[in-house]
């Protein structure tokens, strides 16, 4: 069955392992199967809900943009801009805002982690950032949404403000309920300090993550720095619970070689953290230099990747404004 796939990065720097793993990797498989329309979005507004330096900014949209072109998503299959050249998803997001409940929004935990102690001080739109996602993905029709497990709450939202809108509205089926697409493993990348926290742009330790432009040097020597236990590599999977740096690093191992965290634990049982440690860090580099250097290498052309946005967004343009065009009918204006 053919699908249509909506999902997006924000560009706020440091791209990670976690991205790739949990997100870039799956939308480079969606767009190679058979039939599937995709659209890649670089959320440039979602990136401004907490305070942004505007060349950095910048820079980091065309960076997000090379990622993805890097890890193999191409512009003559699937649709690739940046999300503030399509006006359509702001109008979408506000009208959607008037269909969404505060009670919704005020159990989203990722608002909750970010605004942290001081919420009053947290920028509105930090706030109803899930809307704005519900509108992304509303205005494509996406039926499925392939992301990390720290969106599953947001799509959940995405997926009760579309019914909602269809009941109210009395236009049954008219928004499409959208599906996430979580992977069942690997959804979630631990940071390599602590396996209990999510690996993340946001963390002040830099040998926390595998960023997506580190050298070879920087990956050998965060992977040799990781936070292991003293025991010797498990022979089942029962004494995950109590070692999560394990199960961590064991989860980016299988990602990278496309095997289950069983034949992983078999690879490596009884064996020491240092043999995990050197055959995972020769998979990583295996993986991500090539990604890293043609990151680096696109980044140099600065009008390509320009013009790639540019012609993504007069085709998304053309989606989304029509859906927009259709609400406001529904909606009485
Ligand atoms: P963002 O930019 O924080 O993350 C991009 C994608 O990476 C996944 N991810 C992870 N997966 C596994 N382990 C991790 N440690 C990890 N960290 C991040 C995220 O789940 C995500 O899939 N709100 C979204 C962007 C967005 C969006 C959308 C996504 C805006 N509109 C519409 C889908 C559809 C976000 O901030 O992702």
């Amino acid at each position: 069955m053919s699908k249509k796939i909506f999902s997006g990065v924000q560009p706020t720097g440091n791209l990670h392992l976690g991205n790739y793993i949990g997100a870039i990797k799956n939308f480079v498989e969606l767009q190679n199967q058979k039939n599937n329309e995709c659209v890649f979005c670089v959320v440039d507004l979602h990136a401004i809900t907490v305070k942004q330096n505007p060349k950095i900014l910048k820079n980091n949209i065309r960076e997000t943009t090379a990622a993805f072109l890097a890890s193999g998503i191409d512009p003559k299959k699937s649709i690739i801009f940046n999300q503030s050249l399509v006006s359509a998803h702001s109008e979408g997001a506000w009208i959607l805002g008037c269909v969404a409940r505060m009670g919704w929004l005020n159990r989203m935990t990722q608002f909750k982690e970010k605004a942290g102690k001081d919420k009053e001080k947290a920028s509105v739109g930090l706030y109803i950032y899930p809307v704005l996602m519900a509108a992304d993905i509303l205005l494509y029709d996406a039926t499925h949404v392939p992301v990390g497990e720290d969106q599953k709450q947001h799509l959940e939202l995405s997926r009760d403000i579309a019914q909602k809108f269809n009941l109210d509205y009395e236009a049954p089926n008219f928004l499409k309920v959208p599906e996430p697409l979580i992977q069942k493993k690997f959804s979630r990348i631990m940071s390599l300090k602590d396996g209990t926290k999510k690996m993340s742009k946001s963390d002040p330790s830099d040998l926390s993550r595998i960023n997506m432009t580190d050298t070879k040097d920087q990956i050998v020597n965060k992977i040799k720095k990781a936070k292991t236990d003293p025991d010797l590599l498990p022979t089942t999977d029962k004494d995950f619970q109590k070692r999560p740096e394990l199960e961590n690093l064991l989860g980016i191992y299988s990602s990278m070689k496309s095997q289950s965290l069983l034949e992983s634990i078999n690879e490596f049982s009884g064996k020491n953290f240092s043999d995990l440690k050197e055959k995972l860090t020769e998979i990583i580099v295996e993986n991500i230099t090539p990604i890293s250097n043609e990151i680096n290498k696109l980044q140099k052309d600065s009008k390509f990747i320009d013009d790639v946005l540019y012609e993504g967004a007069q085709k998304a343009e053309e989606i989304a404004t029509k859906k927009v065009k259709e609400i406001k009918k529904i909606i009485g204006f």
